[in-house]
């Protein structure tokens, strides 16, 4: 089965091919990062005008790469929620209107459950069950994965996601949007254990995160360098350190915990900052030391993309779900509350 998979979330336009026999055929993306960095982050309405002038011509071009004409495709998976409602409208329309035109069913992905997915697409994917950590730009959460479909919530953020959280404390540091790349970059420049940050949240039970009160901790030690007069590059550098390593720790002690709890010993990780090298090291050698493995997607794949959507919908089409014609989106939308495959 091929399918055309559309992303359109946020402010990425993702759109790949994948076929059910071949695999991943083609997989394009046009990031709007430059058209929102003015603003210190994303304006729902200008990714929604932005992502309708893109889609087309990335279909054309995912068809060119791949070798295959329209009338080839078997389905098309889009991504229906969570997001932002104009964004992923305009991804749903233009789903639904090829499908119709093209007389093959469409389908309505879950963001989140693309992301989870996006590991399958390397060449050792993991296998069920396993503990899913989930950290995204709006999403931190771990979850218990027997299939697909069969997600059980073990614990998430309170309040901002650990992506929300690195974006944020960049901006508050003077760090162009987005701040996750911009942080890890000047934290491998920091010098460890010059100053040392909470790791919110472990000192109780539980599996649950909270990270707005590192965010202002990590303000106010800026603040006070910065009144001192200690405001130099590699002051910023032992700042953005230490916030990276509170939350690398936190996110390896509440992994620890869940692998513990759920008796498992593989660990997924997924979303854009499962791209980030301290997380991937620390949770490498915390499940070295449990005998366990962790797996994660290549970096272009943890952060939003349509190869994840084309190979979450392919999946879902196979055992023969598909929508009727209306077009529906969700901008909040529990991923347990998805049908079990
Ligand atoms: N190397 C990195 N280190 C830390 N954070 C990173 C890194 N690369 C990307 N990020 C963060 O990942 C987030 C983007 O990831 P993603 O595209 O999965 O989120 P989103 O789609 O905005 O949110 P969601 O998937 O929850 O709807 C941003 O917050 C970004 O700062
Ligand atoms: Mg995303």
């Amino acid at each position: 089965m091929l399918v055309l998979g559309l992303e359109t979330s946020c402010d990425e336009t993702g759109v790949a091919l994948y076929d059910s026999e071949r695999g991943l055929l083609a997989d394009a993306l046009f990031s709007q990062i430059d058209l929102h960095r003015v603003y210190g982050g994303v304006v729902p309405e200008l990714a929604s005008r932005d992502h309708v002038k893109r889609m087309l011509p990335l279909i054309r071009q995912v068809l060119e790469e791949a070798g295959c004409t329209a009338a080839q495709i078997d389905a098309v998976a889009y991504t229906a929620g969570p997001g932002l409602v104009g964004a992923l409208l305009v991804g749903a329309s233009c789903a639904q209107a090829m499908a119709f035109a093209w007389g093959v069913p469409a389908l309505g992905v879950h963001h989140m459950e693309g992301h989870l997915l996006a590991p399958m697409l390397e060449a050792t994917p993991p296998a069920f069950p396993f503990v899913a950590l989930l950290v995204s730009g709006g999403h931190t959460q771990l979850v218990r994965v027997d299939g697909i479909g069969q997600y059980q919530l073990l614990g998430e953020s309170l309040d901002d996601a650990a992506g929300e959280a690195f974006d944020k404390t960049a901006k508050l540091m003077g760090l162009p949007y987005p701040g996750g790349p911009e942080i890890a970059r000047i934290a491998e420049a920091g010098v460890a254990g010059r100053f040392v940050f909470p790791r919110p949240m472990t000192d109780r039970p539980g599996l649950d995160f909270s990270f707005s009160g590192l965010k202002t901790f990590t303000l106010n030690t800026w603040q006070q360098c910065q009144a001192s007069g200690d405001d130099s590059e590699q002051t910023r550098c032992d700042v953005a350190h230490a916030f990276q390593q509170a939350v690398v720790d936190t996110l390896t002690i509440k992994c620890r915990r869940a692998l513990k709890q759920t008796g498992l010993n593989s660990l997924v990780i997924a979303g854009g900052v499962s791209a980030n090298k301290a997380l991937r090291q620390s949770l490498e050698q915390m499940l070295g030391s449990i005998n366990g493995q962790v797996f994660y997607a290549r970096p272009a794949f943890c952060t939003d993309n349509g190869a994840m959507i084309a190979y979450a919908g392919c999946q879902r089409l196979l055992a023969g779900q598909h929508e009727d014609l209306s077009i529906s989106v969700q901008a909040r939308w529990p991923m347990e509350q998805l049908p079990a495959l």
